[in-house]
C-alpha cells in the first residue's frame, strides 16, 4: 500500500514537473530541497497551501492590508493592476501569459519583491515552491 502511495506522488510530480522548463524545474529542486532540510517531513509543495499563500490579506509594507491578489487579481488569466503605481500587469497565468514562470531571475526577483509587499518578509523555500504551484496551475 505504501509503496502504491509512493509510486502514485512520484507519478504526479512527474507530470507536474513536465510544465515547467529545465531551468524553473531545476529551481524548484533547489527549493525542496531547502524545504526539506528545514522540515524533514515534508514531501512536495501544495496548491492549496500555495491558494492561501496568493489570497490571505496582510499587513503589508505599507502599512495597509495587502494580498497577492491586490495587484495580480484572482483570476490569474486576466490583467491586473499594480495597487501602488496603477500600471496594468499582464496575466500571471502560464496558461494565458506563456512568458510567466520561465525565468528563474525574474521569478526569484519579483517574489522577492512581492513577498515583502505582502508579508513584509522574505518568503520561505516552501512558500515559494508552494505558490509557484499554484500560479503553475491555474
Ligand atoms: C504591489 C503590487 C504587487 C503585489 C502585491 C504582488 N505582485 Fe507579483 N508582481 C508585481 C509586478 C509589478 C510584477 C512585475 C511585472 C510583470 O511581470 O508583469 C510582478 C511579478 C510577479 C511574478 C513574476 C512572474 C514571471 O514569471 O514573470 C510572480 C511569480 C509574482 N509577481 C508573484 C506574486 C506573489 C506570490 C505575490 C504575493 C506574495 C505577489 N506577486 C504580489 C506586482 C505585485
Amino acid at each position: 500500500m505504501k509503496k502504491a502511495l509512493i509510486s502514485l506522488q512520484i507519478i504526479s510530480v512527474c507530470l507536474f514537473a513536465s510544465e515547467f522548463n529545465p531551468q524553473m524545474s531545476q529551481y524548484i529542486t533547489e527549493l525542496k530541497k531547502e524545504a526539506q532540510s528545514v522540515d524533514k517531513n515534508f514531501i512536495d509543495f501544495d496548491i492549496n497551501r500555495g491558494e492561501q499563500i496568493f489570497t490571505s490579506k496582510h499587513i503589508g509594507k505599507k502599512g495597509i492590508e495587502i494580498s497577492c491578489v491586490s495587484c495580480h487579481g484572482l483570476n490569474l488569466s486576466e490583467k491586473g493592476k499594480n495597487t501602488a503605481t496603477n500600471k496594468l500587469i499582464e496575466p500571471l497565468s502560464p496558461q494565458a501569459n506563456p512568458q510567466r514562470l520561465t525565468d528563474v531571475k525574474d521569478v526569484q526577483k519579483w517574489l522577492r519583491r512581492n513577498f515583502q509587499d505582502v508579508y513584509v518578509r522574505e518568503g520561505s523555500a516552501q512558500e515559494k515552491g508552494d505558490v509557484l504551484y499554484y500560479i503553475m496551475s491555474k
